[in-house]
């Protein structure tokens, strides 16, 4: 296709929050640490303002209470689209890249989004959805879920986004969760050769008992037959269409929630992760326009899904709020083959490229000659996130992708920081295999011992913390603010504690290790332990479960599940496959044991806690020393699981 017009109207070249190079990286970072509030209010003041903040910061780390731009009115909307329209109102906004690449790209320009928008959230208003409601999406990636989010910001609807391969066990927990008032969905999903039935999850969730669910708006994707339930079921085109393009943004207080992401932890059930609008707003456009180093005219492209973070920070959001043209793909890295990623820039000619470690060793392994086929002259910025990158990962996308021409951008973040904290500045910063880097101006990060000492120097290991707010911390999570409190809060007193560990090394650069927790990393998602054995529980012959998490050549750590059945398994394969399918309905497919092993018992401390270390060690392949077994109440447990290890 001919390049989309993104160079319209442009005045300058530098992005308004950009720092140029590493010496002024070096005296911003300073600057933001001995003044964060001096700071960040410079950074606030370059967006529109309904009314000016009275206070920058309000916070301490204990309750926790944390208020960026205090009294501070404005709506993110009018930062992502009305702001633009005089300058840049014809330059593509959303360029979306379809499940099949024959089919024609569409695109929204900032005006044409700006009216998408107004007549979606007229169509919500109309539908008695309002200021502070909950609003639940499960959507594939099309652009009518960035709409239809955008809509729920302008008037003052909160979205909770439901990643659309959760089971409708997962969606209907969260949908309650949030008490939604209303679910936007699609009829299916058109992900590569499959055409998955979007809609049918919905109605089974609401069977599930969604009382507060009011209205189901339903997109036509692939116009593929679903059922509609009269008076509760609408079709979105019918709603949407005839609705005037112009919405007044509805005001809102900096510290109004502007949405609700649910995560897993190391316990139990996921928590819904609380971001508010202010501060949200102004850290996602700064870590933007910092960290992939964006220039007008650029064309972006993060190939998270919207269901998690990556995308709402870095899809919607921070460049929408910069002005950028944001690339939306609807399909998957190996459909029709596994060229398509590159196939893809080469025919946009995208010039920042964002995408996960999981991906990158997914691609490499089929082999260069999907990679060399294609003219990636275009990119400039590579970036990297969801879990730590391996050393030969980074030299495949260095080299192959990036032609040893590109950054490699690793960015360490999580749900709950909203933003990009750890991770370089485009070509500014030094780079190293498997480092993330030095800390974006305004995070102030520090290692724990096991005792909460903070370690100073270089070259040193511990539990990755943060000193100071930054102005997307989570607030809270959402209904149980104390389950945040004892999450984050309470492990280390005045401290943010991430769950992961990390290294500093000789030249002050970070090197993200892992989780410390019982959280795992399965393809860049996070999954907790607890959860995937709570599902597994529910299996009529399981009697209990332990999960860990093992290293996978593809996926980062793959799922090991040790299980005490209550008889004898007969035929081992089809109780694997029946443990697989329970999963799959509580969770989702994502989180699939990949090994199970059928043991008589697990090995438990006098207590009664799992010994996960040994496990751990079994599930790695590492037997040699399972270190000090003695304290065990049931040592001889060990051996047999050793013995009939899967590895
Ligand atoms: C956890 C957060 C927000 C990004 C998407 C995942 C791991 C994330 C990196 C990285 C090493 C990373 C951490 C973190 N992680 N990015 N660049 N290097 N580890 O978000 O689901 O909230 O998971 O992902 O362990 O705590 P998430």
């Amino acid at each position: 296709m001919a390049r989309p017009n993104t160079k319209a109207y442009q005045k300058t070249d530098r992005m308004t929050l950009q720092i140029n190079s590493f010496d002024e990286y070096k005296e911003v970072y300073k600057r933001s640490v001995e003044d964060p509030e001096g700071f960040w209010a410079e950074q606030a003041s370059s967006f529109t303002w309904k009314k000016k903040w009275d206070k920058v910061l309000d916070w301490n780390f204990k309750e926790p209470n944390v208020k960026w731009f205090v009294g501070g009115q404005m709506n993110i909307t009018e930062n992502c689209l009305d702001r633009h329209l005089e300058e840049r109102g014809d330059q593509v906004a959303i360029l979306f890249e379809p499940n099949d690449p024959d089919a024609p790209n569409k695109t929204y320009t900032y005006k044409e989004l700006h009216a998408e928008v107004g007549k979606t959230a007229n169509a919500l208003k109309a539908n008695g959805i309002g200021k502070g409601d909950r609003v639940c999406f499960y959507m594939p990636m099309v652009p009518e879920l960035a709409i239809g989010v955008l809509a729920c910001a302008r008037i003052g609807a909160i979205h909770s986004v439901v990643f659309a391969g959760f089971s409708a066990q997962a969606l209907a927990d969260r949908i309650k969760d949030a008490t939604c008032k209303a679910v936007i969905c699609s009829d299916y999903n058109a992900r590569g050769a499959k055409n998955i039935p979007v809609k049918k999850v919905v109605d089974d969730a609401l069977a599930m008992g969604c009382d507060s669910i009011e209205t189901v708006l339903v997109h036509q994707n692939t116009g593929g037959e679903v059922q509609m339930e009269t008076g509760r079921d609408k079709w979105w085109h019918e709603e949407v269409d005839g609705q005037p393009t112009d919405c007044p943004a509805e005001p809102m207080d900096s510290e109004d929630m502007l949405f609700i992401l649910y995560t897993s932890g190391s316990t139990g059930k996921p928590k819904g992760v609380v971001h508010t609008c202010g501060g949200y707003m102004v850290y996602t456009a700064y870590s933007f326009q910092n960290v992939f180093q964006y220039k007008p005219g650029d064309i972006y492209w993060c190939t998270a899904d919207i269901g998690w973070i990556t995308g709402h920070s870095y899809i919607v959001y921070g460049p929408l709020l910069s002005g950028a043209t944001t690339v939306m793909f609807e399909g998957v890295p190996t459909y029709p083959d596994a060229g398509r990623f590159w196939q893809v820039c080469e025919k946009l000619k995208v010039n920042q490229f964002y995408t996960a470690p999981t991906a990158i060793r997914a691609l490499m392994a089929q082999g260069d000659e999907y990679v060399e086929q294609y003219d990636l002259s275009s990119l400039s910025v590579l970036g990297s996130v969801g879990e730590p990158i391996n050393e030969e990962a980074w030299e495949w996308y260095h080299e192959k992708i990036g032609k040893k021409n590109c950054p490699i951008v690793d960015t360490w973040w999580q749900t709950e920081t909203g933003g990009i904290m750890i991770g370089g500045l485009g070509s500014h910063s030094p780079m190293k295999p498997a480092h993330a880097g030095y800390p974006l101006p305004g995070i102030q990060p520090c290692l724990l011992d096991a005792d909460g000492n903070e370690l100073e120097g270089n070259g040193i290991e511990g539990l990755l913390c943060i000193k100071y707010p930054w102005p997307s911390i989570l607030r809270t999570t959402y209904g149980d603010h104390e389950r945040c409190r004892q999450t984050y809060f309470s492990a280390f007193p005045d401290k943010y504690f991430t769950g992961d560990g990390a290294r500093r090394d000789k030249d002050g650069m970070y090197r993200i290790i892992g989780r410390v927790d019982d959280v795992i990393n399965v393809s860049g998602h996070r999954m907790g332990t607890a959860e995937v054995e709570n599902a597994i529980n529910e299996h009529p012959m399981v009697v209990e479960s332990a999960v860990v998490g093992y290293p996978h050549d593809i996926k980062g750590q793959g799922i090991y599940a040790y299980i005490i059945t209550a008889g004898p398994v007969e035929d081992e394969e089809a109780f694997r496959k029946e443990v697989l399918a329970v999963v799959t309905k509580e969770i989702g497919p994502i989180a699939k044991p990949d090994k199970i092993q059928v043991v008589s018992g697990l090995p438990k401390t006098r207590s009664g806690k799992i010994m996960r270390r040994i496990l751990r060690k079994v599930a790695s392949g590492d037997t040699s020393n399972l270190g000090d077994t003695s304290t065990l109440l049931n040592p001889e447990v060990v051996d047999e699981i050793k013995n009939n290890a899967l590895v």
